[in-house]
């Protein structure tokens, strides 16, 4: 890693364009300040010229890190808007016929492109089928598809009626379903019959009925989107055919105004508990930060192609994918395959075939494709790509460099972006065109984002140094509540450093101000750029009779970022630990595909005597960490364990399991 203290700065190597909203770093410098100062009167003027409201705001931001304990910040509360109209509607008049989603369906060759007019009358069309449903406004709806351009039609839709949306992963499983679809009180599901990914059929409505089925799921409708055309047993009465039902009905639709502060999405993610939180987003001042953020830190130009490769499952796929570039009038790319599908160029042809301008990963992906060397890359013209993003974990400088010189050919920008679920858009990133940047270094604040760093007794840490990451003042996008449980939300995010917002990660700021994000300081795992609990694991690995007692903890990977590592304690302990027996392996990895999804797997299991545990019960994870890591001596005070010999035991079932 680049020594912090003297940090080599790379200038930018591409100039800023036409419509730059902040053109180089006086400017960056002088709009940070003026949103410090004047944080409403700031994010006015920005969401007064970017979107358009039916009854503008007079009002900015309301409610501090203190009153949030009270009650959720809110923003813009007196204005009014419809989401789906500033993604879709208004941009008829100027760009009717402009491509808005370009679909790469999994096989390459099989997509499609939906101008502005196609996208409007498609969720036109699903809007007016979600009403007839008996779908309203303040109702909520889980969207439970792959990357399909549907999927946005079904987000767009739920929002042009006033309906929360919740998209679940397609990887989830049926039981992490349920327990969502359960936890925001949906009456209506919108899925697939099937997805398609690296020439596999993803199984989604069987996910769907599976979950359903237990009689205290209240779900009328399922609507089915038939992707696949594959067989799918059907429930009269309450499944119903995407297609004829959206045939049936109205290409137009008159959307009505919902306040900012009215929710436009539900968004589940992993915490510290086993029970995932519903973060829930609302709709002025979510829109008005992806707009931004996504203008701002890209240096979107006009005619731009845009091409994400997240799912819309998670945060990125939200902001990043359908609302940032729909308000901004972009022709977005969904993705449906995987970068190896069907060879490790995918990216790349899918580049050169659009000719992407913007391109946005995460650094697993880059890390896995690095590692198949650069041949896949340079047998492609990747000429019209400008700006390179990352996001979802920290990027290790040979990852950066890669992508920087094989990938951008040492011409594009790069932004390492870090945000989270709970930010809504990009809070800390170099800006395209702008900002100097350095292998690693999420750089620089966006206006209206205020990092501070904070030592565990929560004093602040000036100047270089490293620390816990706060964010010190509210900012449109931010989350307002997580779903049902207000004091939860204040719980996990106000409560260790009052005043202030609580990210859960680690960070150090070099001297020249910029910020190194080190990684989860919580009980959260960042795997392949998936955010999971470890208590989610214990809770699925502990419903095994097989299993006494579970901790689990994260060790550093060198595709995956993070890998998992599951210390167990077994029901039958004996007097032989280490590596499991490969049948009760097998098994364990069932049960946490089962319980949580597809997407997460242990990457090592160790049988243990028993826990690192406190006197007072505490499991002390750190030392199961540094087990993790390879550490076997430097494992740091250990005198108030309630049995020191039980380190003895790990160490030794580590190194020989
Ligand atoms: O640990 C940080 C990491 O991802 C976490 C947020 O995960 P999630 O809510 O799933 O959102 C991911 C996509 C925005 C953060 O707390 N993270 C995200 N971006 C970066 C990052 N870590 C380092 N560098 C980043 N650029």
């Amino acid at each position: 890693m680049s020594d912090p203290i003297t940090p080599l700065l790379t200038p930018s190597p591409i100039s800023p364009g036409p419509q730059s909203l902040i053109p180089d770093m006086a400017s960056w410098r002088e709009q940070w300040i003026r949103a410090l100062k004047d944080p409403s009167g700031f994010w006015l003027e920005q969401t007064q010229s970017l979107l358009e409201w039916s009854a503008p705001p007079q009002l900015g931001g309301e409610g501090d890190f203190w009153s949030v304990v009270e009650e959720p910040i809110r923003w813009f509360a007196d204005g009014e808007l419809n989401v789906s109209v500033n993604c879709v509607d208004r941009h008829l008049m100027t760009r009717g016929d402009q491509a808005a989603i370009i679909w790469e369906a999994d096989e390459p060759g099989e997509g499609f492109t939906w101008t502005y007019r196609q996208l409007h009358e498609e969720v036109c069309r699903a809007a007016n089928v979600l009403s007839d449903l008996g779908v309203s406004a303040g109702d909520r709806v889980i969207i439970y598809m792959g990357m399909v351009p549907q999927a946005a039609v079904a987000m767009l839709a739920c929002a042009r009626i006033g309906a929360a949306h919740s998209v679940v992963f397609g990887g989830f499983s049926a039981e992490a379903l349920r327990d969502r679809v359960i936890d925001c009180g949906a009456r209506v599901v919108i899925t697939q019959d099937e997805g398609r990914r690296g020439g596999r059929p993803v199984a989604l409505k069987t996910v769907v009925d599976e979950a359903l089925a237990p009689a205290e799921v209240e779900v009328d409708k399922v609507l089915v989107f038939k992707r696949a055309k594959a067989e799918t047993p059907w429930i009269e009465g309450r499944d119903v055919d995407w297609a004829t039902a959206c045939s049936a009905v109205s290409a137009e639709h008159t959307p009505q105004s919902f306040g900012a502060e009215h929710p436009l999405f539900i968004l589940y993610t992993s915490g510290s508990t086993g029970r995932p939180k519903g973060l829930m987003h609302t709709s002025g001042g979510y829109l008005t930060y992806t707009t931004y953020t996504h203008r701002a830190v890209f240096d979107l130009r006009e005619g731009d192609v845009y091409g994400c490769v997240a799912d819309v499952g998670w945060i990125t796929g939200h902001s990043y994918i359908v609302y940032g570039p729909l308000s901004n009038g972009t022709t977005t790319v969904m993705f449906e395959s995987t970068p190896l599908y069907p060879d490790a160029s995918r990216y790349w042809s899918l580049v050169e075939r659009h000719k992407v301008n913007i391109f946005y990963t995460a650094p697993t992906a880059i890390r896995a494709l690095a590692a198949l060397g650069d041949e896949w890359v340079n047998n492609h013209d990747l000429s019209s790509l400008r700006v390179l993003g990352t996001v979802g974990e920290p990027i290790n400088p040979e990852a950066w460099e890669w992508y920087y010189h094989v990938v951008g050919r040492g011409k594009c920008a790069l932004v390492d972006t870090w945000w989270q679920t709970e930010t809504g858009g990009i809070s800390l990133s170099p800006l395209a065109g702008v900002t100097p940047t350095q292998p690693g270094a999420a750089t620089l604040p966006l206006p209206g984002i205020q990092p501070i760093l904070v030592n565990p007794e929560g004093h602040e840490i000036h100047g270089a140094g490293e620390g816990r990451l706060c964010l010190n003042m509210p900012w449109p996008g931010q989350a307002r509540t997580v779903w049902g449980d207000h004091e939860r939300f204040v719980k996990t995010y106000f409560n260790d450093f009052p005043g202030r917002y609580f990210t859960g990660d680690g960070c150090r700021r070099d001297v020249e101000g910029h910020h190194w994000i080190t990684g989860r300081v919580d009980d959260v795992l960042n795997v392949a750029g998936h955010r999971m609990g470890t208590a989610e694991f214990e809770a699925a690995l502990i419903t095994d009779d097989v299993v006494a007692e579970a901790a689990v903890v994260g060790f550093p990977h060198p595709v995956k970022g993070q890998g998992v590592c599951a210390y167990l304690v077994l029901a039958q302990n004996e007097s032989s630990h280490g590596a499991l027996e490969e049948s009760l392996l097998k098994r364990l990895q069932s049960v946490v595909r089962t319980r949580i999804g597809v997407h997460a797997k242990l990457d090592r299991v160790i049988s243990i005597p028993g826990l690192p545990k406190t006197r007072s019960g505490k499991v002390m994870r750190r030392i199961l960490r540094k087990v993790a890591e390879g550490e076997t001596q430097a494992l740091g005070d250990v005198s108030t364990l309630a049995d020191s010999a039980v380190v003895e035991a790990i160490i030794k079932a580590a190194t020989e399991g």
